[in-house]
């Protein structure tokens, strides 16, 4: 008999967060590399004092009474939450934690190559490479758009949007946002940034970074009318949850030439099938929702989702609450 709490663990995470787990607690830890069925994530929660979930599972009442009354902490491997209904924790007392902060840079990154590989075609440069096609130096050959000197329009300015801003001015852009709350005077002009409202920014950028959270306000955000409010030329990144864009929409502007590119990190559904029209696309380069995945960062992530859980099962406020409210 042992008196440590028991902890279901949803999918193999890296050591920085699995080792203070399984010192602390009684570990059962979901190894497969696809997510738990829904049946057996319900059965493996059941009378655990603790979960450590992914953005693939979906923390809601059923899964919360699945668990029983006795569990004191949700812990999501992820900065975005969408995955759960934070009203239900909250209204069972539980703590729900994600991984801010760790992951800004990392992702800012990659929604900037994917703004670049976008804009400068860089995939379908490499499969005309890996082809056979490469012939000789091609004047008119694989024409992109340029990024330096362009606009970009970054919607949603928390973290991560920020550190957009930064990168962008290292390639001399014109920086606009879009945010329900505006950054502080000093801050835009350290920045170098500009408030405009969205249909502004859509009219008036050459590049469109999402940055915001899913919520209901911002589900299919990007919808046929944004998209032909934007330039022919303009290239649509997202990084922040697929939902943000509609989806058939998105495909309608490239394949009409409404847009010139699109460059997806998230994609509504995920996993996106081989076989749907956007992956067939030339100038739509789709990765696999891989933004905050480098070793250093992953490796962050886990530690502060171990930290945030076993904060909870010792009762103590959690380090990164997403309801905090949970504590009044
Ligand atoms: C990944 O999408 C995350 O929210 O951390």
């Amino acid at each position: 008999m042992t008196d440590r709490p028991r902890v279901f663990v949803a999918r193999v995470i890296p050591d920085e967060g699995l080792d203070p787990v399984r010192e602390a607690c009684e570990v059962d830890l979901w190894t497969d590399e696809l997510p738990p069925p829904r049946d057996e994530l319900l059965r493996r929660v059941a009378g655990t004092d603790g979960l450590l979930s992914l953005l693939t599972d979906t923390v809601d009442d059923e899964l919360l009474d699945a668990a029983g009354p006795q569990l004191k902490v949700v812990s999501n491997f992820a900065v975005g939450f969408d995955n759960i209904d934070v009203a239900a924790c909250t209204r069972r007392g539980i703590p729900a934690g994600n991984t801010p902060g760790v992951l800004t840079e990392t992702t800012a990154d990659l929604a900037f190559t994917l703004l670049m590989a976008a804009a400068r075609r860089i995939p379908e440069g490499v499969d005309y490479v890996r082809d056979g096609h490469w012939k000789t130096w091609g004047p008119m050959l694989l024409m992109g758009v340029d990024v330096h000197g362009a606009t970009l329009g970054i919607v949603g300015f928390g973290r991560i949007g920020r550190e957009m801003a930064r990168r962008a001015r290292g390639f001399g852009m014109r920086i606009l946002y879009h945010d329900v709350h505006p950054a502080a005077p000093e801050e835009e002009a350290e920045l170098g940034v500009r408030r405009v409202e969205l249909d502004d920014l859509l009219r008036e950028s050459d590049f469109v970074s999402l940055h915001v959270n899913l919520t209901d306000e911002t589900h299919h955000l990007i919808d046929a009318d944004a998209l032909r409010a934007m330039k022919p030329t303009a290239v649509l990144v997202n990084t922040a949850r697929g939902p943000v864009i509609d989806p058939e929409a998105l495909e309608h502007a490239l394949r009409t030439g409404e847009i010139f590119a699109a460059g997806l990190d998230v994609t509504e559904p995920e996993p996106l099938p081989a076989d749907h029209p956007l992956v067939a696309l030339p100038n739509c380069v789709v990765l696999p929702h891989v933004a905050s995945a480098s070793r250093v960062t992953r490796g962050k992530m886990a530690a502060m989702a171990a930290a945030n859980l076993l904060a909870g099962l010792r009762g103590e406020r959690l380090p990164t609450p997403v309801n905090p409210e949970v504590y009044e």
